[in-house]
């Protein structure tokens, strides 16, 4: 099966995963970081070589404050535990977000966990935190900004490459597949540079419940796609030639 090389995920509904069974919202963070790990594993050994997963969007800073605690000492606990676990995988860990933004505890241990899965190559893990597009541009037309007036870059040599190496992904390939889960159909100012040309999937089952096999199921959909980035069915798979990149 052909498999992304880059996926993307918006881990939606633990919240409504909890509630549905009359537990505190925090039950279905706790769960949904058990699915985190199972997606893990699946993905690297499936041959995935990039898996960005968004746990907390810019936004979500404004949810009340015994839920942002709760998440941010949730994110502490996880990346210990998992961190552990990468080194021996091979997998290396990145963020991206305004990281500034996060607790000093958390960034401390963001920071040992970048440094030390920096060489790493089987599969890169990137988590998505207090991240949100609007502002990873935003911050991007600044560095650009900025050095245009200090005189080191020329305004009319600002292409779209230019502006994608300011990008908090730089140097990432873009997602083929981005899946959203909890049956809401939209992008939540997630990577909206770079996946002008991802392909969506969207399933109705809550993030704690999303299992191994739906992950299959959202792959094998993956895989039936045709892709054509503006060209013609043709032009992306000449006549005789297999359906694939
Ligand atoms: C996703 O689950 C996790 C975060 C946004 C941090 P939600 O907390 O958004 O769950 P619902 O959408 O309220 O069910
Ligand atoms: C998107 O989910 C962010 C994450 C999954 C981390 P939200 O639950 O915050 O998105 P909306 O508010 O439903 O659009
Ligand atoms: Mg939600």
């Amino acid at each position: 099966m052909r498999v992304p090389n880059h996926l993307a995920i918006i881990m939606d509904g633990n919240g409504r995963w909890a509630e549905q069974r009359r537990l505190p919202r925090v039950i279905g963070h706790r769960k949904g970081a058990e699915t985190v790990q199972s997606v893990v594993s699946e993905c690297l050994r499936l041959g995935v070589r990039h898996l960005t997963l968004y746990a907390f969007s810019s936004e979500n800073w404004g949810r009340p404050r015994d839920e942002v605690d709760a998440l941010m000492e949730l994110l502490g606990i996880f990346l210990k535990r998992e961190i552990r676990q990468l080194g021996s995988r091979d997998i290396r860990f990145t963020a991206i977000g305004e990281l500034d933004r996060l607790p000093a505890k958390i960034r401390t241990i963001l920071d040992q966990a970048i440094d030390e899965t920096a060489g790493n190559r089987t599969m890169t893990l990137t988590l998505a935190l207090s991240y949100g597009s609007r502002n990873e541009l935003a911050r991007a037309a600044r560095s650009l900004a900025a050095k245009a007036a200090a005189g080191l870059l020329d305004p009319a040599a600002i292409d779209e490459e230019c502006l994608a190496a300011e990008l908090d992904t730089a140097g990432f390939p873009d997602p083929d597949l981005v899946i959203r889960t909890s049956g809401e159909m939209r992008i939540s100012n997630f990577l909206l540079w770079q996946a002008a040309y991802a392909e969506f999937y969207f399933t109705e089952v809550f993030w704690p419940d999303f299992s191994t096999a739906q992950l299959h199921a959202a792959l094998e959909e993956f895989a039936r796609r045709e892709r054509r980035f503006g060209l013609t069915g043709a032009q992306v798979s000449p006549p005789g030639r297999e359906n694939g990149h």
